[in-house]
Parts: structure tokens; C-alpha cells; sequence
């Protein structure tokens, strides 16, 4: 039989993330759902699952966090031999409105 094909979507909890994921899992991709917080990562698989998706799992990861990131690679590493789409979505916009001439480097490293 062949295997399904693997997806990880950073920042899948919520938003476009999820509705990536949701999509993705209906269209028979295996899902790594990424969520930075392990409870709303749960409510999201739980969501998945009321949907009758169950070819999603939770995956922890914090995009600005290299020892997360490092961890997430390695749990994957375990669990498939291959990743086929990583769809890095996880972001924020920061506080608004952004106004160029007052907006700080601080915020705007943050946001990139
Ligand atoms: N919606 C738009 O109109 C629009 C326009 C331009 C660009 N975008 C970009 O498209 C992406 C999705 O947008 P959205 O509207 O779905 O945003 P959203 O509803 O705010 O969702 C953003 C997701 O990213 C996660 N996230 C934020 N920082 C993270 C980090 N450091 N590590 C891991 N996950 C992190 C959030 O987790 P938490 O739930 O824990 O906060 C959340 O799951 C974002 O990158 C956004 O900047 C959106």
C-alpha cells in the first residue's frame, strides 16, 4: 500500500494554519498539526476529530525557538522517513497600527 503522503503546517491551531491543515488531512495527506501551546495544539486536533479527520497529530513547535524547532525535527525524524510539504504559516503582525516613522526595531524583529 502506498503511504500517505506527510505534511507539517507551522502554527496550525488556529486561522489559515488550520484551515490548510483541515484541508490537507480531507484530501488523505497525514497532518503534523503545529502548535506552539500543547493545549490549544490539542483542541485543534480535537476540532479535526469532531470533523471526522483523524489523520492529524499534534506536533509542537515555536518557530522563534531553535531548541523547539530542533525538537520537532527530531520527533518527525522518528515517527516518517520523509516530510513531503512544509508549510511554514506560524506569524504574527504585530501590534497595529504600524505606522513607518514611529513603529520600533524591537517590534519589527519580532514580527520578522
Ligand atoms: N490573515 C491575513 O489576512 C494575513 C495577511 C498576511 C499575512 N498573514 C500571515 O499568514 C499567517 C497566518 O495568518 P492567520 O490570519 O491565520 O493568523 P492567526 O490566526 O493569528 O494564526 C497565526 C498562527 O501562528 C501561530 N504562531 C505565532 N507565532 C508563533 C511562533 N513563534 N511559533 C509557532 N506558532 C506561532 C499562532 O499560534 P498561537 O495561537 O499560539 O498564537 C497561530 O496558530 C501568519 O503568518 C500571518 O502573519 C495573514
Amino acid at each position: 500500500m502506498k503511504a500517505k503522503k506527510t505534511a507539517l503546517i507551522t502554527g496550525a491551531n488556529q486561522g489559515l494554519g488550520f484551515e490548510t491543515a483541515r484541508q490537507l488531512a480531507k484530501i488523505g495527506y497525514y497532518v503534523y498539526l503545529g502548535s506552539r501551546d500543547k493545549s490549544s495544539g490539542i483542541e485543534a486536533i480535537q476540532k479535526m476529530n469532531d470533523l471526522g479527520l483523524n489523520n492529524v497529530e499534534l506536533i509542537e513547535i515555536d518557530v522563534t525557538d531553535i531548541s523547539s524547532i530542533k525538537s520537532a525535527r527530531q520527533m518527525l525524524e522518528i515517527k516518517i522517513p520523509q516530510l513531503d510539504v512544509l508549510i511554514n504559516n506560524a506569524g504574527i503582525a504585530g501590534e497595529q497600527p504600524q505606522n513607518l516613522s514611529s513603529y520600533d526595531m524591537e517590534s519589527l524583529r519580532k514580527v520578522f
